[in-house]
């Protein structure tokens, strides 16, 4: 009658893939409980970690869960607590893990009715509440697991990618918050022909090479001229610290998801801790507090 869930942080975008592609951090997450009860309804009952409302319809899981619950329509009601591992705002799937945990774990209570796609069109009402839009690039990853491809959100087609075995992502988030709604909203509406042909033939490229292990191809579509150029202006130190992360051997680096987190890519365990190091390096000469993950991609 109780399933406790661990909720991976994801990394959106990818670069090239805005809105569209996204992998799952091993390890990385939210822990929560749900628990079944003969109370009807959906009632959050403990969160810890962050200071974030107990209203079902202004919590994220709340949201997500109510819209499963509406579909399902138990004879129950379920109890959430959340213990909040992921800062909002850091840019690593911190909504969506909220989102993703509420209704795996109350699919779990209900013998499973619902797939993994389904999960994710719940879910999505969820991460509309925090990011005042309806995308699955943090969801998809955070439910599948590895890469995802978000093929359309209406109707909401999933593609799973495979993951090179040696592929590990290292991310370094600087203690400030960008709002994903304020990240979206610094975006311009039209993209100018030549920067869309870059940005497709990159991501392309990008999936072909994660299809094919091609470690060199990855490398070299790693690469975003739409969005970067504008959000990055909101990271302090984003150029050194790109700089600095792929002259130690980092495949590629850029904004994960709206920010203010960087991630990157890196073949091997040894060259994602070299690109910690040079990370760590450039930020500890400033003031900015911070902290880094390292994950394989799984
Ligand atoms: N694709 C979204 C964005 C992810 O970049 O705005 C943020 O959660």
């Amino acid at each position: 009658n109780e399933i406790k869930i661990f909720s991976p942080a994801t990394v959106a975008n990818v670069a090239c893939g805005f809105d569209v592609l996204g992998f799952c951090l091993d390890g990385i997450g939210d822990e929560m409980v749900i628990r079944k009860t003969d109370k009807k309804g959906i009632h959050i009952t403990k969160i810890e970690g962050f200071d974030l409302p107990y209203e079902t319809e202004l919590n994220v899981a709340g949201v997500s869960a109510l819209a499963m619950y509406e579909a399902a329509k138990p004879d129950c009601g379920f109890e959430i607590e959340i213990y909040k591992k992921i800062k909002p705002g850091s840019g690593i799937g911190s909504s969506a893990a909220s989102a993703v945990g509420s209704v795996f774990g109350m699919n779990a209570l209900l013998g499973r009715p619902y797939n993994k796609t389904e999960l994710t069109q719940f879910a999505i009402k969820g991460e509309a509440l925090a990011s005042k839009c309806e995308h699955a690039d943090n969801l998809a990853p955070a439910i599948f697991g590895g890469f995802t491809l978000v093929k359309s959100v209406s109707p909401l087609k999933i593609l799973e990618i495979p993951s090179p075995e040696d592929l590990y992502a290292t991310i370094i988030h600087p203690q400030i918050e960008i709002k994903t709604s304020e990240a979206r909203a610094i975006l311009p509406k039209d993209v100018p022909l030549q920067n869309a042909i870059t940005q497709w033939a990159n991501f392309g490229s990008l999936i072909h090479g994660l299809h094919t292990s091609d470690y060199d191809l990855i490398q070299k579509s790693l690469h975003d001229v739409i969005v970067e150029p504008y959000r990055s202006q909101l990271i302090p130190y984003y150029k050194e610290v790109k700089k600095a992360v792929l002259q130690n051997g980092a495949l590629g680096a850029g904004i994960s998801g709206s920010g203010p987190s960087i991630f990157t890519l890196s073949k091997g365990f040894e060259n994602a801790q070299k690109v910690k190091s040079a990370m760590e390096k450039v930020y500890s000469e400033t003031d900015i507090a911070f902290e880094i993950h390292m994950a394989r991609i799984n």
